[in-house]
């Protein structure tokens, strides 16, 4: 890459997750569709960064308020985040992209806690890239 383009990249970009429930309600679909259009752009979103040479980007993806949502839309997106982890771990290998977090990881459930440290000790030696998921924060 350009030295000079270079320059103007910066080395962390951060993404609020938002909108996916309006963009389920404007095609007139469950507000799952839209958490899963959502999960589906983060993997977009994550190789863009690494091929632009951002070194960490940072995906505030659940907030505490987030748990006071109806069970039944927890229930969907805690399954969602593993699908995305089993899913995407193949990805991050290929793509030597690091796994962190922050936040009150002990907030979720074990499942989700077992897929989210397993991936992060997988990935700990690459140094290049980072995503960095920022659960219950
Ligand atoms: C905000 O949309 C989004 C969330 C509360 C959850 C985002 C999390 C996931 C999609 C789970 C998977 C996570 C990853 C990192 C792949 P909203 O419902 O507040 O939408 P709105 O602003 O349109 O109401």
């Amino acid at each position: 890459m350009n030295a000079e383009l270079n320059k103007s990249i910066p080395r962390h970009v951060a993404i609020i997750m938002d909108g996916n429930g309006r963009w389920a309600k404007k095609r007139g679909v469950p507000r799952i569709k839209g958490h899963q259009q959502g999960a589906e752009v983060v993997r977009t979103i994550t190789q863009a960064c690494k091929k632009a040479g951002i070194e960490y980007l940072t995906l505030y993806a659940f907030s505490t308020e987030n748990w006071q949502r109806p069970k039944a839309e927890i229930d969907g997106l805690m399954k969602l985040l593993v699908k995305f982890l089993r899913t995407y771990e193949s990805d991050m290998h290929k793509e030597k992209i690091r796994l962190r977090t922050i936040g009150q990881l002990t907030d979720f459930p074990p499942q989700v806690q077992a897929a989210v440290k397993r991936i992060i000790k997988a990935t700990e030696n690459y140094t290049c890239a980072q995503l960095i998921l920022a659960l219950s924060y």
